[in-house]
């Protein structure tokens, strides 16, 4: 495996292998197996989970990864094409991806969306600019419109606690302070088509998902045997539900307009998460969310603290999902 982009890059049939070697790898650990190999990981925005997980995995199996935080500690980077430097950062990615990959055998880039142009960032335009100077196997910790170690783990997750191929996977719209990126709503509405559930976008008027996300993810779906819908009706979204996934994002209506989304946003208080909202859903619904959440903004603490929620699985399986990418691009034996 030379890259790890998206999930949209693997058929089914790929990602099912790859969660039962992350099982295997749980099960029959391979301390050794990466000796030697080295996995450079680049943040350009903050992390826990993605960068304490592949530090623990890489460890697990036995290499050593370095961390850069671009402007903390390091120079600065420009990502932007173009660009009159005489700004704040003091090189451009064009040299500097290069040089970490030298020292490296894969690596890692986060790079949230600029949250400024809307098809500049359904583009993936940064992150392009940079996989392209990476003739090191790559991985993406999180671009503008993906997240697909997320979106691996969340299939695994949902596999591991017997939640229905065929069932029903609501993508719930929550609260937050302000316009959170797109990426994890994209690449959770794909992953869920792909994995063949029938799929419902839960959100307020202002948010729907963009056309570009729904109709990858309408493709996904009829071609796994599932569907794809959106509505504003809770009730009617969460009926027969076997999982409510939570997640904030900012609005479409008003894309990289603070103001316009924070009028919209203030009037959503009651998109917060509460027991109530499992009324009609099935008996033994679970309750997703990548985290980070800020409690009783987007989900109550009686959710998160609830018999449903499976947070911290997910979370889990971040590492264990992450080990099985990384034994594919950087075992000798591949
Ligand atoms: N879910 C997730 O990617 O968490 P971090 O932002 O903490 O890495």
């Amino acid at each position: 495996m030379q890259r790890f982009l998206d999930l949209a890059d693997f058929s089914r049939e790929e990602i099912v292998e790859l969660i039962d070697l992350a099982r295997r790898l749980e099960q029959h650990p391979e301390p050794r197996v990466l000796a030697g190999r080295i996995l450079g990981l680049v943040f350009f925005n903050p992390s826990l989970r993605t960068l304490a997980s592949f530090q623990a995995g890489m460890a697990r199996l036995g290499g050593t990864s370095f961390v850069i935080t671009p402007g903390q500690g390091t120079w600065q980077l420009e990502t932007c094409l173009g660009t009159v430097m005489n700004g704040g950062a003091a090189e451009h990615v064009r040299e500097g991806l290069p040089v970490l990959a030298s020292y490296c055998d894969a690596l890692g880039i986060r790079a949230f969306a600029e949250g400024k142009d809307l098809a500049r960032d359904l583009a993936e335009t940064a992150f392009h600019t940079m996989a392209e100077v990476v003739d090191k196997p790559l991985i993406n910790l999180e671009s503008a419109m993906n997240h697909p170690c997320q979106a691996l783990a969340d299939w695994k997750t949902m596999d591991e606690l017997g939640v229905p191929r065929r069932g029903k996977f609501v993508l719930s719209w929550v609260q937050h302070p302000r316009a959170l990126p797109l990426a994890v709503p994209a690449a959770t509405v794909h992953m869920a088509a792909q994995r063949g559930m029938d799929v419902v976008v839960l959100r307020p008027e202002g948010y729907a998902l963009p056309p570009e996300i729904m109709d990858k993810a309408r493709a996904a779906a009829a071609a796994a045997g599932g569907s794809l819908r959106e509505t504003a009706q809770r009730d009617e979204a969460l009926a027969g539900a076997h999982v409510l996934y939570a997640k904030e994002w900012g609005s479409t209506a008003h894309y990289g307009d603070v103001e316009g989304d924070a009028t919209l946003r203030a009037r959503l208080a009651d998109w917060c998460v509460t027991p109530e909202w499992f009324a009609a859903a099935a008996p033994d619904c679970k309750f997703m969310h990548c985290l980070p959440v800020r409690r009783n903004v987007a989900v109550a603490d009686a959710v998160l603290d609830s018999a449903r929620s499976i947070v911290q699985r997910e979370a889990y399986n971040r590492m264990t999902a992450q080990m099985a990418v990384l034994h594919r691009m950087l075992s000798r034996g591949e």
